[in-house]
């Protein structure tokens, strides 16, 4: 007898045998999870490209006698039919039996009372951090909208004087999507529509996520939130943009600030500047966060350039106005002593629910 007929006529006794002996174990011996597995086994051990009858019908090419081998191709097919009648019957008795066993040991009990969910529902401290924003800006007379969180090149970069070769572009590190659009990466995002509305007198702040390719540290996070204000006006000046920034963080931490105004260069600004307020943590003497100078950098500004006024269809020499950029998880840090940006997002309750 051929080799491959010896082990033909052992893999169907053999299979009944251990595939019995799952089912038989459920009852017996094992638990439901273990049962599962040993029947899944045998299920392996017998159909997968690894078993034995599959080697045999795959080398069936490799018998010489013609005869030989329509003889054992015959048996493995047959056999193969076989097996795999009995294997899905007793599928279907293995599953019942779980089942029994299932409704033996498992009970439910409607009447039980249901579990809270928590027992301190509250905002997440960044919705928090957003609410108190909004409200002091909304005191000052200012509107609110939300920033889109995918926009095109021209939104993000061109309108606000950022061309396609402007070295600038790789201060933000850009999500690209396949059709051409962006992830956007700053709230700047939104100026150009907001600037183009038919008004003579315009104060907005924009609240959204913005998105940057970049890798996670304590300070950075590739998804965040920021705050863009916009202020145009027939007249603005810097002043009026310093009175608005002090205001809101005098509100914001509920106490005078010293503050520091410095150039700095945005290319939708001209001048733009840095706004430094008093180190809230140290109240100035000095400390980590501030790396030891009293002073926290909160923001960037600077009076709109007017190409970016022109762009959004004004007339640059009748209208001025003054923008400004403030993250969001930031200023929550701030206010919180919170040292790792990345808590935010980590889905932790304990830290989530200190927050109340
Ligand atoms: N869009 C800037 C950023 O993401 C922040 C910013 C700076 C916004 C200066 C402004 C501004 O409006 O005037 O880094």
């Amino acid at each position: 007898m051929h080799k491959a007929e010896e082990i033909l006529n052992d893999l169907e006794i053999e299979f009944s045998t251990e595939l019995d002996k799952a089912i038989t174990n459920l009852k017996d011996t094992l638990s439901l999870d273990q049962s599962k597995l040993e029947f899944n086994n045998v299920k392996v051990k017998y159909f997968s490209k690894n078993s034995a009858l599959f080697a045999i019908l795959k080398d069936l090419k490799n018998i010489p006698d013609i005869n030989e081998r329509k003889k054992i191709g015959e048996k493995a097919n047959k056999l193969r039919v076989k097996l795999t009648e009995k294997l899905s019957s007793s599928e279907k008795a293995f599953t019942l039996k779980i089942l029994e066993s299932q409704l033996k040991t498992e009970k439910i009990d409607p009447t039980r009372p249901g579990i809270k969910v928590s027992t301190n529902p509250h905002q997440h401290l960044i919705s928090s951090t957003i609410g108190r924003i909004e409200d002091i800006f909304t005191s000052m007379g200012f509107k609110v909208r939300n920033s889109f969180e995918v926009d095109n090149e021209y939104n993000n970069f061109d309108a606000l004087n950022i061309a396609a070769n402007h070295p600038a572009r790789d201060n933000w590190d850009t999500l690209w999507l396949s059709d051409g659009n962006l992830m956007v990466t700053h709230t700047s995002s939104m100026q150009n529509r907001i600037l183009a509305q038919d008004n003579s007198l315009i104060k907005e702040i924009i609240i959204g996520k913005c998105f940057r390719n970049e890798a996670t540290d304590a300070r950075h996070e590739h998804t965040f939130h920021q705050l863009e204000g916009v202020y145009l006006a027939k007249k603005a000046t810097m002043g009026d943009m310093l009175g608005v920034l002090l205001e809101f963080f005098e509100k914001y931490f509920e106490r005078k600030l010293k503050y520091k105004f410095t150039p700095d260069f945005f290319p939708f600004v001209e001048p733009g500047a840095m706004l430094s307020i008093e180190c809230v943590i140290c109240d100035g003497k000095g400390c980590k966060v501030c790396k030891f100078s009293g002073y926290l950098e909160v923001l960037g500004c600077g009076m709109i350039h007017p190409k970016v006024i022109a762009n959004a269809g004004k007339n640059p020499k009748e209208y001025s106005g003054f923008a400004w950029g403030i993250g969001i998880e930031r200023l929550a840090l701030l206010n919180n002593d919170i040292n790792d940006i990345r808590y935010f997002y980590s889905n932790n309750l304990r830290f989530i629910n200190q927050f109340n």
